[in-house]
């Protein structure tokens, strides 16, 4: 099973995956945890170079292929291997990000940019996406309390709204592949609600899985 955490900055996707990932183990998962950009040696120096605020003159045509390099590596190289061995992948940010920070964020065509997901993912899509949700601001005042900050973060708070607003229509275009939690309560509230989530989806793919046995 492929699950995807995805969400404004600073709404505890990174920090909330290892907790969920060691839940997950104890309960007899088999779990892979990565995270995109990187995930792959390649993938982290290619991460680098996106997050880098020397990089401000990064086009946003040229950090989507940069995006889309670095996840072409970890689909092939870890996560289509790792499903094989039926792990559970847990991937911190994936394709649903591109479609919201440069598709809704920076306005680029939605459709190509899905027929440019569609070639560097092979297809591969989540069985289940998370969506950590919570308001623009309270993501950000997060991460400049905790130092955090990166090139990606200092685009203005518009665009972060834009990115939010696309993970709404994106979530309401595929209801049976998203859930949403609200990321904007305690931390330990979000772990708990994502671990029914997560629970019951692999409940419901172990019965889909027994029934058609
Ligand atoms: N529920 C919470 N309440 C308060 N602070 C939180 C909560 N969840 C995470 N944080 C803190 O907010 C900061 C950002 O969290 P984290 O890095 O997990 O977010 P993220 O979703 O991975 O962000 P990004 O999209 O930028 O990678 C961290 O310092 C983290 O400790
Ligand atoms: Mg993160």
């Amino acid at each position: 099973m492929f699950i995807t955490l995805e969400g404004p900055e600073g709404s505890g996707k990174t920090s909330q995956v290892p907790q969920l990932a060691k839940y997950l183990r104890d309960l007899g998962w088999d779990v892979l945890t990565t995270r995109e950009p990187g995930g792959t040696d390649i993938g982290d120096q290619i991460r680098q170079v996106l997050v880098s605020m020397e990089n401000k003159a990064l086009h946003p045509r040229t950090e989507i292929l940069l995006f889309l390099a670095a996840r072409a590596q970890l689909v092939e190289q870890v996560i289509k291997p790792a499903l094989a061995e039926g792990k559970v992948v847990l991937c911190d940010r994936y394709a649903d990000s591109t479609l919201a920070y440069q598709g809704y964020g920076h306005g680029l065509d939605l459709p190509a940019l899905r027929s440019m997901l569609q070639f560097a993912t092979d297809g591969l899509k989540p069985d289940l996406t998370i969506l950590l949700d919570l308001p623009v601001e309270v993501g950000l005042s997060r991460k400049k309390k905790e130092d955090e900050w990166n090139r990606l973060d200092a685009y203005e708070v518009k665009f972060h709204e834009r990115v939010r607003e696309g993970y709404h229509i994106l979530a309401g275009e595929e209801p049976a592949r998203w859930k949403t939690i609200d990321a904007s309560q305690p931390r330990e509230v979000v772990q708990e609600n994502l671990r029914a989530v997560v629970l019951l989806s692999l409940q419901n793919q172990s019965l889909i899985a027994d029934s058609s046995n």
